[in-house]
């Protein structure tokens, strides 16, 4: 299963998602893998800290390294496929073909991804640009996490539903799914975060995660600190809910896959 975090919104925890998450999965003992397709690289240098990889997607991408050659372990159990900050010199390159680069992660990682991980999960940068369409081309799903403070990020959520649906049309990939979204930053002291939350459970019936994420410093010092909110505080309510999660998801798909094999006969 390949999911990718979408939001062309910055600073609304695709990051700090993808990272906790993939912990909290590997600690639930699945084999998990993380690509940053962000060349902001910040997932990359919160799991590798200050170790420089030699392989990274840039290398990936313009020398056609194998994808086993860039995957690196890190110390949270999570295995990483880094980027580095040159690979945004390549993003104008690329857009001169289109079809060959929308469909290239997919090519070199889709494969291996899937028959040596669990859970392969992509963090991507606030765009809905080329490394997103690249990402959304290569995953089955995706997980789109909003602010519970901001008004606006309901009127973002229909703009990337409208993206996934024409990946989808435009066939570069069929399959493509809307999982959920991932309301991150509640903080219900705030009337704010409440109307946030009913309002879109009334738009998204049965597509926003039972588990939320609240405000809480101790995510935002595990970032500072470079590791994850389950190693530098097990007891937060950021480290409690990110398990929760994981539990959320895994048990999503293996429903689904209940419903796949059920429809397979
Ligand atoms: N639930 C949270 N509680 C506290 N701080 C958070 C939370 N989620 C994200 N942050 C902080 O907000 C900032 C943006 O988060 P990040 O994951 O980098 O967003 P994105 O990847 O979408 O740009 C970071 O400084 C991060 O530490
Ligand atoms: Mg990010």
């Amino acid at each position: 299963m390949i999911t990718a975090m979408v939001n062309n919104k910055g600073g609304v925890g695709k990051t700090v998602s993808s990272v906790n998450l993939s912990a909290a999965l590997a600690n639930r003992k699945q084999r998990v893998l993380l690509i940053d397709n962000d060349p902001q690289c910040n997932a990359t240098s919160l799991l590798l800290g200050d170790m420089i990889p030699e392989n990274t997607l840039y290398e990936m991408f313009t020398e056609g390294i194998p994808v086993r050659k860039c995957i690196y372990p890190t110390e949270f159990g999570v295995d990483v496929l880094p980027n580095a900050q040159i690979t945004s010199q390549i993003e104008a390159d690329l857009y001169q073909d289109t079809a060959k680069s929308y469909s290239m992660l997919k090519n070199m990682v889709r494969d291996y991804a899937t028959e040596h991980y669990d859970i392969t999960i992509i963090d991507c940068p606030p765009s809905l640009g080329l490394w997103v369409i690249q990402a959304m081309s290569a995953a089955d799903g995706v997980i789109v996490p909003i602010e519970a403070g901001s008004r606006f990020s309901l009127d973002g959520l229909a703009s990337i539903y409208t993206s996934i649906e024409s990946i989808r049309a435009t066939k570069i990939n069929k399959e493509l799914r809307f999982l959920k979204t991932l309301v991150n930053k509640v903080d219900m002291r705030t009337s704010s975060s409440k109307v946030i939350i009913e309002k879109i459970h009334e738009l998204y019936p049965g597509y926003v995660f039972k588990t939320t994420i609240p405000t809480n410093d101790a995510i935002k010092q595990a970032e500072m600190a470079r590791t994850t909110v389950l190693k530098y505080d097990p007891q937060s309510s950021g480290a409690k809910r990110f398990r929760a999660l994981a539990d959320e998801l895994m048990e999503l798909i293996k429903n689904d896959t209940n419903q796949l094999d059920l429809l397979n006969g």
